[in-house]
């Protein structure tokens, strides 16, 4: 087995479990809110939600747009098959857009071109780690929804 990534855990991260676990709170915690506060900073951003994984992240995303059956949205070729099961389990239909061999992302000329009169939104992701052209991807597409898909890039 070649692994994909070998996660970096030493005493720092095994005391701060422990430290929750002591509370008592293992949902919606102090610890919860500060790492919202933190992420929210940080990505610049007005709101920061946490849950339980990358997965349901998407599907709320999605569900929040109204997507559902009928619906297509764009997703790269390339990437972990999630972003696809979120959009499928809308009852929607992914639309599979290629990606840039060097960027390994799906370029903006990539996402305009895969377009239909079906489309309701798009998902752009940092392919492991690797920021997309999002400025350009949003340029591109206009007035649609854009997820920016950042599992990788955190
Ligand atoms: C691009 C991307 N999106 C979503 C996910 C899903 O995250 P989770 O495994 O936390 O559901 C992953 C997981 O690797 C991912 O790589």
């Amino acid at each position: 087995m070649i692994p994909l990534a070998r996660p970096t855990l030493g005493q720092e991260e095994t005391d701060a479990v422990a430290e929750v676990l002591s509370t008592g709170m293992l949902v919606q915690g102090e610890r919860v809110a500060r790492f919202e506060a933190g992420l929210r900073e940080r990505t610049c951003r007005v709101h920061a939600v946490a849950v339980s994984s990358g997965t349901a992240a998407l599907e709320l995303a999605l569900e929040a747009l109204g997507i559902g059956a009928g619906d297509e949205v764009l997703v790269p070729a390339f990437t972990w098959p999630s972003p696809a099961h979120a959009i499928r389990r809308r009852g929607a239909t992914p639309v599979l857009v290629d990606v840039d061999p060097d960027e390994w992302n799906a370029t903006a000329a990539a996402f305009g071109a895969a377009r239909t009169g079906m489309t309701r939104a798009a998902i752009a992701i940092d392919q492991f780690g690797a920021p997309a052209r999002h400025p350009e991807i949003a340029e591109a597409l206009g007035d649609l929804p854009v997820i920016e898909d950042a599992a990788c890039a955190i």
